[in-house]
């Protein structure tokens, strides 16, 4: 968490004023080193994700085994460290099984989660294929919904197993003889939510998560196991939930996952802005509820945060009813929580990741969900081509300057009241030294509809500096689009004025704008 600093700037804005902050970034004042897995994605079998978004065959730029390379080169750009896979919610009524073997032989099953039907065209041989494609790794999910322990570890197993027993030996038949050696395993998906299948109370939860780590431990003790937390913070069971789930298996897991989705449905963009305050409050409170457990247990074992569903989603929201509902049968791969996303959402997501670096402390892994068609920031025409949406950019260049060790910047910003989360400031900001102590990047968003923020970021303890790149998102009109037919209407441009003077960078933010500032150290 930056440190807000009282005194100048704090109170509300009148119209007219001009703006201004001050920031303080100093060299050995610093939060935590950024774990790279907070820029990772999330990949269901959802919709248009899989099928006529990463897999097309027939697609110009489908490879041999049907996978866009358009699609493909665009991830990648992104360097995600992982993708999760295969739900979401998908994967409580998943069998696993159904995707391995001849295609030919692999059955199409009804998708109780999405109303949709299942080819199986896709299973974890080729999902794994793919990653090696987009240069990613695998963080799988287990269905702990309608099935449980026995599946999960022979999953499990076939994916890591030796051969020479039963799995492996079935995953070799199946053209595959190394065993993956996938690291990142969770533990089933939101199961305490009533729209899961397989719901649980968090004592049912806490006991079945931890009796499967047990057995996953009891094949390799090294694996990082991901529990589930809250869906969301006004789940009626947050956050005694985690504290409960905790209690069962605290040491047996190394991760306890959250979710959150932002939304501004009531086109209230100073309430949808201040959402990121309820996000770094979410990550603070569950902080504190895995500290009360380590503490009760005595224990020498951390639990960190692995946030591995985040985004903005409610776009799609009506458009999605019919086919939720049931009303065009069981489609295969529909349209399906196609979220468009605006200028507005740039802010969103860029104010999301900034809360990921403040809390680098305690967030080890994040996934933006989704990647590709299903709220994604890349989306896809059969046939066509794929394009970028306006989330995409944030994402992007966040997670490619955004490595190294997060500092503790001292923010003086004037702010805003809100409903969402009483004071806000307009700026936010959150700032990255590099591994080498070569830069500094700030990435920073002005909450502010109609004025400018003059802000002076003074740099102590840091060698002279320069600017060395700037990049602006703005726009006029909040809810302007990229389309098929524009998909660069939205896009970073460069900056100018900003500049290093007597170790302090003075730059202006334009009104709701994002922008990443990188200067040389
Ligand atoms: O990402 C879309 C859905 O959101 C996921 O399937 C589920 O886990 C969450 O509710």
């Amino acid at each position: 968490m930056n440190v807000m600093v009282e005194g100048q700037g704090s109170g509300a804005a009148q119209a007219g004023e001009v703006l201004a902050a001050r920031v303080t970034a100093h060299r050995d004042y610093t939060i935590a080193k950024i774990d790279d897995r907070i820029y990772s994605g999330f990949l269901e079998h959802l919709g248009r994700a899989i099928y006529s978004g990463i897999y097309e065959p027939g697609h110009p730029t489908a490879d041999a085994q049907g996978f866009r390379g358009d699609v493909a080169e665009v991830v990648k750009a992104l360097q995600m460290p992982f993708v999760r896979y295969p739900g979401g919610n998908f994967v409580s009524s998943y069998n696993w099984e159904d995707g391995i073997g001849p295609r030919e032989d692999r059955p199409t099953r009804l998708d109780l989660a999405w109303h949709t039907s299942e080819s199986n065209e896709i299973g974890i041989h080729e999902f794994m294929d793919w990653c090696e494609i987009v240069d990613t790794k695998p963080m799988l999910a287990l269905n702990l919904g309608s099935r449980g322990l026995d599946e999960a570890r022979n999953f499990v197993e076939y994916v890591n197993g030796p051969t020479g027993a039963y799995w492996g030996d079935l995953r070799k038949k199946n053209g595959r003889a190394e065993p993956w050696n996938c690291r990142l395993w969770c533990l089933g998906n939101e199961m305490d939510g009533p729209w899961q299948i397989g719901q649980k109370t968090a004592h049912e939860y806490g006991r079945l998560s931890g009796e499967v780590a047990k057995a996953l431990r009891a094949f390799d003790k090294s694996l990082e196991l991901v529990v589930c937390g809250s869906s969301n913070p006004k789940m009626p069971t947050y956050p005694e939930w985690e504290r409960i789930v905790l209690e069962h298996t605290y040491e047996s897991v190394d991760y306890l996952s959250l979710h959150m989705y932002s939304q501004n449905k009531a086109k209230n963009t100073a309430e949808y802005l201040a959402l990121s305050e309820t996000l770094d409050r979410y990550i603070g409170t569950i902080q504190s509820v895995i500290n009360v457990v380590k503490a009760n247990k005595r224990s020498k074992h951390d639990v960190a945060i692995c946030f591995d569903e985040w985004n903005v989603w409610y776009h799609s929201h009506e458009q999605d009813k019919a086919i939720l509902q049931g009303m065009e049968g069981w489609p295969k791969a529909p349209r399906l929580l196609e979220d468009i996303y605006n200028f507005e959402d740039v802010l969103q997501v860029g104010l999301t990741l900034n809360t990921f670096i403040r809390r680098a402390d305690v967030v080890k892994i994040a996934c933006i969900a989704q990647i590709v068609n299903v709220i994604a920031p890349i989306m896809t025409e059969p046939g066509g081509p794929v394009w970028r949406q306006t989330t995409y950019w944030p994402f992007l260049l966040t997670s490619l300057y955004g490595r190294g060790t997060a500092l503790r910047l001292a923010v003086a910003s004037p702010t805003y009241d809100t409903e969402t989360a009483g004071e806000v400031p307009y700026l936010d900001i959150a700032g990255v030294q590099d591994d080498a102590g070569r830069t500094i990047t700030f990435f920073a968003v002005n909450r502010h509809p109609d004025r400018a923020i003059t802000t002076a970021v003074s740099l102590e303890g840091f060698a002279a500096a320069k600017v060395v790149d700037h990049q602006v998102m703005t726009h006029p009109d909040l809810r302007a689009v990229n389309t098929m037919e524009q998909p660069d209407l939205i896009a970073p441009k460069p900056g100018t004025g900003a500049a290093v003077e007597g170790g302090i960078l003075h730059l202006t933010l334009p009104p709701y704008s994002w922008q990443m500032i990188r200067v040389g150290v």
